[in-house]
């Protein structure tokens, strides 16, 4: 708990709007960062040593949605910062919000993601016009690396079960290979349940009763699509976190898009950067100061009269920010 400095990636579209909430937000908390600005946009121009630079030396970033563009130009911005880093696991918990209403309650799910390879190895070719293929890379040393992960975080978090999402029935090798480095890491982390699932089964269950999953640890892709029906549970991309964890740096994002529809207007929602900023804070062992900052989130949610467009309510950005901060004056002066 000591002063640090993060590195800031604002990002394009709405990311400056959001990421200027959050700095609001951990100011008035008294969170001692110091941020560090830099320029990555997609519009603009790729990971430049800049943002290296920084992020090498700070270890610690937040970051903003980066556009990417779909079909052809350039490799997303966000998978050059995982690959330059080695982020080998992505963690995104999608936990219900009290008092905001989804077709679910009491969802408390976390997807672990795995973070470097798979699909997003980026091996692809096309053979002639009407061919094209990928290559899907899985390696023991990803798969036992994020397995790893999953069972110190389920671990640490309290959780009972862990469960390897795959579907090896059609992918023997590579989900095999992925499902037999879980299992042999499962072995070791005896006091927590460990679980095999197919992933078609698995998003049977998940939309009809979320409560039969807990932590999941999936293979790259899987981990995008499934983390994303995670946040649908719980009332969308807007108010889940993520973290993108390395040996030597970690960078926590928001997933969701730039929207620029609505960037510069004061309407976007900042919660999925606040709450990353919040998984950022307890990685660097500020737990007091997150746990202030997410129930001050929570409760001007629950309470549901400064909330943002997307929420329900009618709040500008900069009108939720501002009922947060109250919050958090309101308790600190009360601790005091
Ligand atoms: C995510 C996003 C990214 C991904 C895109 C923007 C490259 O969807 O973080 O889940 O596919 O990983
Ligand atoms: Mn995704």
């Amino acid at each position: 708990t000591e002063p640090f400095t993060a590195t800031l990636i604002a990002g394009d579209g709405i990311g400056p709007e959001i990421s200027e909430a959050v700095q609001k937000i951990f100011n008035a908390a008294g969170i001692p960062v110091s941020w560090e600005p830099v320029q990555v946009s997609a519009l603009t121009g790729g990971v430049n040593t800049e943002v290296i630079n920084s992020v090498e030396k700070n270890k610690i970033a937040l970051k903003g949605p980066l556009a990417t563009p779909i079909g052809t130009g350039h490799t997303s911005l966000n998978l050059a910062l995982r690959k330059a880093f080695k982020l080998y696991a992505n963690v995104r918990p999608s936990v219900s919000i009290p008092g905001y209403k989804t077709l679910y309650d009491n969802v408390d799910l976390t997807v672990i993601r795995e973070n470097t390879e798979g699909e997003y190895s980026g091996i692809e070719h096309t053979v002639n016009p009407g061919l094209a293929e990928s290559i899907k890379v899985i390696t023991a040393d990803a798969s036992t690396r994020v397995a790893q992960y999953a069972f110190q975080y389920a671990h640490q978090h309290k959780r009972s079960t862990v469960s390897a999402i795959h579907k090896a029935s059609i992918m023997k090798m590579t989900d095999g290979l992925f499902i037999d480095s879980c299992r042999k890491v499962a072995a070791r982390w005896p006091h927590i349940n460990y679980v095999e699932k197919s992933l078609d089964a698995a998003m049977l269950q998940l939309v009809q009763n979320p409560a039969q999953l807990d932590v999941m640890v999936l293979p790259n892709l899987y981990g995008d699509i499934v983390s994303d029906l995670c946040a649908g549970l719980i009332g969308g991309l807007g108010l889940t976190p993520s973290a993108n964890i390395g040996r030597d740096a970690a960078i926590f994002e928001a997933v969701h898009g730039t929207a620029p529809d609505i960037a510069g207007q004061n309407k976007a929602n900042p919660t999925a950067l606040l709450l990353s900023g919040v998984m950022m804070l307890r990685h660097l062992g500020f737990y007091t100061k997150a746990d202030l900052i997410h129930e001050a989130t929570m409760a001007t949610i629950r309470e549901g009269k400064s909330i943002t467009g997307d929420l329900g309510g009618k709040a500008g950005t900069s009108e939720y920010t501002d009922a947060i901060i109250s919050r958090l004056q309101q308790e600190m002066a009360k601790r005091q």
